[in-house]
């Protein structure tokens, strides 16, 4: 897949006349589909670009840094696709300068149907296929783990969230979305610049998210258990609580069967109350530290952040 000249330079026109504050309000419509921790998910209204979701990562200053993000970016997909057999929208990525010269790159996919996208469909499917959907969840993620089990230098993660799973409307196969965050190391180094994560967190707090959390949070996309906890708790999240126990159950086993010690619905809770504070909080900064840039300092402030979010 890869955009036209003139759908490159329709995307161009839009980042230039995009408005981070408020992205209705920018030259060419857009809707937010998705907020990431570093990309935020748009479809924009402009013949030529309906059919693609538009990942912008605003995060980059200088063309060596997105070069290398590209190439960790679709080797990331390849390993995926071609490796290890998880399905993927079709993509393409593009970078576009914006009004300051800054570079922005998009991770363009096919555009799924809203309807089909995992957070979705746990709120319109009945119990026992929710239950099934986790299950083959697991399946698709087992591969990533059979994989790095097979290799010795190459070792993968991947985050298990329901909301980066899509299903294929045309054989129910499930698709993953979330590929921004392109994490894997070859010989234990991390290929991904995970400083990037960094970038758009308050200058106040990079110090500390680097010491206190950056290592834990980047660890946890390479052990099954915590991304299974992970996937458990978003049924907190999705308001969905009264699904966990049998979720925990279809975990546990599937675990059984390959022999991964089992979850508790203590550890997804307590993980729960955990990752919803850190991320409550940081938002919050970000907030604060938004309002420092574009009230008190007058200066550009690159970053869309998500309104409140209900957990
Ligand atoms: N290809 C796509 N088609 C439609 N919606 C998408 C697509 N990719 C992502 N989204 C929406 O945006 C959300 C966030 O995208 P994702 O790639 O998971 O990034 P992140 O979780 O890092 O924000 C998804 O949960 C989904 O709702
Ligand atoms: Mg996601």
């Amino acid at each position: 897949m890869a955009l036209s000249a003139s759908d490159l330079e329709l995307l161009t026109k839009f980042e230039r006349g995009l408005d981070p504050q408020h992205p209705e309000r920018s030259t060419i419509p857009a809707r937010i589909l998705g907020y990431g921790e570093i990309s935020t998910v748009f479809e924009i209204d402009a013949d030529g670009l309906r059919d693609f979701a538009f990942k912008r990562l605003p995060l980059f200053y200088n063309a060596n840094e997105v070069e290398k993000y590209t190439t960790v970016h679709a080797e990331y997909n390849r390993l995926l696709e071609n490796e290890i057999g998880i399905r993927l929208p079709s993509h393409d990525c593009a970078i576009v300068s914006n009004s300051t010269g800054r570079p922005i790159v998009y991770i363009i996919q096919k555009k799924l149907p809203a309807a089909a996208i995992g957070n979705r469909t746990i709120h319109t499917l009945a119990h026992d296929q929710i239950l099934t959907l986790v299950k083959r969840v697991l399946h698709e993620l087992n591969k990533v783990w059979e994989f790095n089990r097979r290799q010795t230098r190459a070792q993968v993660g991947i985050d298990g969230q329901i909301s980066n799973w899509v299903i294929d409307s045309n054989d129910e196969s499930l698709l993953y979305v979330d590929t921004s965050t392109p994490l894997f190391r070859i010989d234990q180094v991390e290929q991904l610049d995970t400083e990037l994560f960094l970038r758009s967190a308050p200058s106040f707090l990079v110090w500390i998210l680097r010491w206190l959390f950056l290592k834990d949070v980047v660890n946890r996309y390479y052990d099954f258990r915590l991304v299974a906890v992970d996937l458990v708790a978003n049924f907190y999240k999705e308001q969905k609580p009264e699904l966990i126990p049998d979720v925990i159950q279809v975990v546990n086993d599937f675990f059984s069967s390959l022999n991964i010690q089992s979850i508790t619905e203590k550890q997804v809770n307590d993980y729960y109350k955990e990752d919803a504070l850190i991320w409550s909080l940081y938002f919050n900064m970000r907030r604060v530290d938004r309002f420092l840039h574009t009230r008190i300092l007058r200066k550009e402030y690159p970053y869309i952040l998500p309104g409140k979010i209900k957990r």
